[in-house]
């Protein structure tokens, strides 16, 4: 598909930035180069001038970075306070009348909230924590859909020093209770409902078994929904209520900029989620910074990131990074195809968004519903697509680029990751776009691809993904399992190693192939095998279990179990059905298999590893690769 503006290289097809992308462009591709050589090769001149000139601090810093490997601190002794620079400063400025965000939903239910009464309340709800007793470093919970009621809390909680643990409101009871329990969580914030596909989803009886008998959990703020009604068990507050209870006047307290800001559980390799966790000033700069630069955001942009809070792509680029710039978004709480395919496109058009940013699955389900959808929108606003999550296959880009772009936009890819807090590989809006290919490394970042080794490939050769130095939003740790923390830099020594497999071209760009480890990538969400394999055999008729990932043309990868059944069980498709289901119910619908396949036996290493490689070839019908250490 040869395009006017499209130039066919030999590694692939390259798209210029359209003209009126490069022109507004905070970041030439000259500058980018000279500014990415400076920021690896002198990192605290770098990070520290642009603190200075983006962010306010109540005192300033003694030294930058500090880096005693693998551990590091950003902004040492530096005193500020994350929620002055997304909120206080904005208004004080003059910008209290903007609006923060325009909140839709389902059933096209529109509420904006300007920064000033963003900070109002935020104020509210941060004297309401502390007089319930909640004091820097306690840990709170979250179990709400997207909704203004839920940023409120969020910044209530990074105000007053108190570390957030937002658990997407799609888990299961299961999974929120265990990571109540290993945050030690002493209130949960959680909504009576949310509606998904015009279904209202009860919310609450998920949050309250997930809490039953759980010590650390004292309180449980509701915020019951329009329409719904909720009867109020012991140590349960009424979200309104409590806001209404809180004095209007707070100053934000001077934090450390080291202190912590939130954890969020992800995924790893083993059947426990790892708790990541994010301090306040490195954190605020890198995503202020990323916001602008990677979305090419000015003043009256209209911004909108699709993802949901649970995850660190709203964490990054819902709340802090816009807030922090002072962007207005647009947030919506629902299914992205109800009432209709159609119905982002007319978002897209209403709010006249600029600037959107989703993940390639949806693209690819837009894709599968067809052009005639956005079609028939007025999308002319739209100026930068945004990328995230998994790797955007070329046939969806091309589709987003010219039947969401109408081939006038500048695609931005984006790689990162929960632990990473912000971008690290971006097509940045000036550059070359190059279907496929994540792009080049964002400021700070000093990344490459090398062999085990560690040794730099050759171009378009695989190898893993690497960085080498830490950057100011690297995660600090991972609550309470320092040791986990310190695999991310021990694995590849001397590296960073984000556990992704990954091609650098003569350019430079990088491209991300997939995981190199045991997890996931369904529909961009980050599942671990373990994690569903433990789920599977805590089913009564399942004895062992081995997970794979399968392409799939939506989700990008799809979960498909092979499991042996207990001596004497019957399988049925009943059971079958019962299986995928109680997968649904310890873990959350998102990390249900597709597929399951009763099978005699699994192959394992002769020290009883499973080797879902050897699955995953057979499944797949490839070569099986080196299989010496086959047991059988
Ligand atoms: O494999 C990469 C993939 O998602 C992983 C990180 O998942 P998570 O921590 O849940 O964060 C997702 C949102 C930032 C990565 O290790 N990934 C993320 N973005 C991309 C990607 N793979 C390819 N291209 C991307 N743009």
């Amino acid at each position: 598909m040869a395009e006017s503006n499209q130039i066919l290289s030999q590694s692939g097809s390259v798209y210029p930035a359209p003209l009126h992308v490069v022109e507004r462009a905070w970041i030439s591709p000259e500058a980018y180069h000279e500014m990415h050589k400076r920021s690896v090769t002198d990192p605290e001149g770098f990070w520290g001038e642009l603190a200075e000139k983006e962010l306010e601090f109540f005192q300033k810093w003694d030294k930058v970075r500090e880096w005693n490997y693998p551990n590091y601190k950003w902004f040492l002794n530096a005193k500020m306070n994350i929620t002055h620079n997304c909120l206080d400063r904005h208004v004080r400025d003059g910008r209290g009348d903007k609006i923060a965000f325009i909140y839709n939903n389902e059933k096209n239910e529109e509420e904006k909230i300007s920064y000033a009464q963003l900070l109002t309340r935020v104020k509210k709800m941060a004297n309401a924590l502390q007089n319930l007793g909640l004091q820097k470093g306690d840990r709170v919970a979250f179990y709400m859909p997207l909704t203004l009621e839920q940023i409120v809390a969020i910044l209530a909680c990074a105000r007053i020093g108190v570390v957030h643990t937002i658990i997407f409101a799609g888990f299961s009871a299961n999974a929120l209770r265990m990571r109540c329990e290993i945050a030690e969580a002493k209130v949960v914030f959680a909504s009576t409902s949310t509606s998904r596909r015009g279904n209202d989803i009860d919310l609450m009886h998920v949050v309250n078994e997930a809490v039953e008998g759980l010590k650390c959990v004292q309180n449980v703020i509701v915020h019951v929904r329009k329409g719904d009604s909720y009867s109020f068990k012991s140590g349960q507050l009424d979200y309104q209520t409590l806001l209404e209870s809180g004095s209007e006047n707070h100053e934000a307290p001077a934090l450390d900029a080291e202190d912590p800001l939130f954890i969020l559980y992800t995924s790893g390799t083993t059947g426990k989620p790892k708790g990541v966790l994010h301090t306040q000033a490195g954190y605020n700069l890198f995503t202020h910074f990323s916001t602008r630069v990677s979305f090419d955001l000015h003043e009256e942009d209209i911004f909108w990131c699709t993802a949901d809070t649970g995850w660190i792509t709203g964490h990054s680029y819902i709340v802090y990074g816009p807030l922090s710039l002072g962007v207005t978004s647009v947030i919506v709480e629902g299914a992205p195809t109800f009432p209709n395919p159609g119905s982002w496109w007319a978002l897209v058009e209403k709010y006249k968004v600029n600037v959107f940013y989703t993940a390639p699955t949806a693209v690819r389900l837009f894709m599968k519903l067809g052009a005639e959808w956005p079609n028939k929108y007025d999308l002319s606003s739209l100026r930068i697509l945004g990328s995230v999550g998994e790797p955007i296959n070329p046939e969806a880009w091309e589709w987003y680029y010219e039947a969401i772009g109408r081939k006038n936009v500048a695609v931005v890819d984006t790689w990162w990751q929960t632990e990473t807090g912000g971008h690290m590989i971006v097509t940045m809006p000036s550059m070359d776009q190059k279907p496929g290919k994540a792009g080049l490394p964002f400021f700070g970042v000093d990344a490459d691809v090398v062999d085990r080794q560690g040794n730099p490939v050759a171009p378009n050769a695989v190898g893993f993904l690497v960085v080498r130095q830490p950057w100011p939003s690297a995660l600090r740790t991972c609550y309470g399992e320092p040791e986990r923390f310190n695999n991310y830099w021990m694995e590849m020594k001397g590296f960073y190693y984000p556990g992704d497999f990954a091609t650098k071209d003569e350019d430079g760009y990088i491209t991300i192939l997939g995981r190199a480890d045991d997890v996931l990538n369904v529909s961009g969400h980050r599942i671990g095998t373990a994690e569903v394999e433990s789920a599977l055999v805590a089913h009564e008729s399942i004895a062992e279990a081995a997970v794979i990932g399968k392409p799939h043309p939506i989700k990008g990868e799809s979960i498909k179990a092979f499991v042996i059944a207990m001596n004497g069980v019957q399988v049925t498709d009943q059971l079958i059905q019962e299986v995928k289901d109680s997968v649904a119910k310890e873990l959350g619908k998102l990390a249900q298999p597709d597929e399951i396949e009763f099978v005699e036996g699994l192959p394992k290493t002769r020290s009883g590893k499973i080797m879902r490689r050897v699955l995953k070839a057979k499944e797949m019908g490839t070569e099986l690769g080196d299989t010496s250490t086959l047991e059988d």
